[in-house]
């Protein structure tokens, strides 16, 4: 029986029932208290370092829910998440009184669970719930861009781990077990999915801006390739689905960009040939070049250091 069968046939330890909190009313909670509340999981208490953010995202989630101090929160919810910035999670949990038997959970995909030990100290449970995904500023659409996603669920407690994978399935995501070592690894992965695209774009957007053309114009030729990508990553897998000219092998295309890229900005010329060289890994994994190409190629992308 897999992790989401046995959380679902097994006992609910009141998973339906308890009491939701939030401590730090920013964009993860905003989206993460809206889907729960949509999924029938209302929250009822929200505080955050300055009132006026608790209180603007209790107006959100509507009359049920009450903007209150953090020490509130704890006292009258049974699963308490804490979602302030991963560098103040453990101070917030040391500055509250928790109590025996309460469920205390933290959001930050790279931050251990040990860093919530005041609260299990005090004889709460405590645990990781980590969407994969990235929440702007419109709770709304945040909120609606949970769903099929990701939710890395850690806990050694047998039924927090219950309640989070049943809350997880409520949302419509998808929970894995991380194993406490393997934190770190799987939030940088995110990192290559989400924030190094920005860092790319940043740069293709130079290349634009080079020669007169506005950021607008850019992301306008920019985006539907973009969409288009990720619906061929999608559709046909990471490698079979990579196009561009280190696919095909086209050598003397690669051989021009290099140049042109080099007299521009030395650094984009090398992350160029950094990805290249990984994109013909790729392109040898999916077929797409015999050994020669590759070797080619790898000789353009990957040249010997100067002899000294
Ligand atoms: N955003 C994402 O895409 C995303 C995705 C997955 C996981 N996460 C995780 O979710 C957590 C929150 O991230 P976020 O992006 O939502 O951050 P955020 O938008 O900056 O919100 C953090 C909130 O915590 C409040 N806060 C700061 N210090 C506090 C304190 N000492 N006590 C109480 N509240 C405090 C902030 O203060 P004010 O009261 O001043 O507003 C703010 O409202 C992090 O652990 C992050 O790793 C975020």
């Amino acid at each position: 029986m897999d992790r989401l069968s046995s959380a679902l046939s097994g006992p609910a330890p009141d998973a339906d029932a308890c009491r939701l909190g939030f401590i730090g009313a920013g964009r993860l909670a905003a989206a993460l208290a809206l889907a729960l509340q949509r999924a029938g999981r209302p929250v009822g208490r929200v505080a955050s370092r300055r009132h006026a953010s608790a209180v603007a995202m209790a107006r959100v989630l509507g009359p049920g829910c009450r903007a209150v101090d953090p020490q509130a929160v704890a006292d009258d919810c049974d699963l308490v998440f804490i979602t302030t910035p991963d560098a103040v999670i453990a101070e917030v949990a040391q500055g509250i009184a928790w109590r025996a038997g309460q469920w205390v959970v933290h959001c930050s995909g790279a931050t251990p669970v040990s860093v919530l030990q005041p609260a299990r100290q005090a004889g709460a449970a405590v645990g990781g719930f980590h969407p994969m995904q990235a929440f702007g500023a419109d709770a709304r659409a945040a909120a609606d861009s949970l769903s099929g996603c990701t939710v890395a669920i850690e806990s050694a407690d047998p039924a927090l781990q219950t309640v989070l994978w049943r809350l997880a399935a409520r949302l419509g995501c998808q929970g894995i077990d991380l194993p406490p070592d393997a934190r770190v690894r799987y939030h940088a992965s995110g990192g290559y999915a989400s924030q190094h695209v920005h860092a790319l774009l940043a740069d293709a957007v130079r290349l634009w801006q080079s020669w007169g053309a506005t950021e607008q114009q850019a992301m306008d030729a920019l985006l539907p390739l973009l969409r288009g990508t990720v619906a061929s990553i999608a559709h046909s897998g990471v490698a079979a689905g990579m196009p561009g000219p280190v696919s095909r092998g086209d050598i003397g295309t690669v051989r021009q960009h290099r140049q042109a890229l080099m007299a521009l900005d030395p650094a984009m010329a090398r992350l160029y040939d950094q990805l290249g060289a990984r994109g013909v890994a790729l392109a040898r994994q999916a077929g797409r070049l015999d050994d020669a190409q590759a070797q080619a190629m790898l000789r353009l992308l990957e040249p010997p250091p100067p002899s000294a």
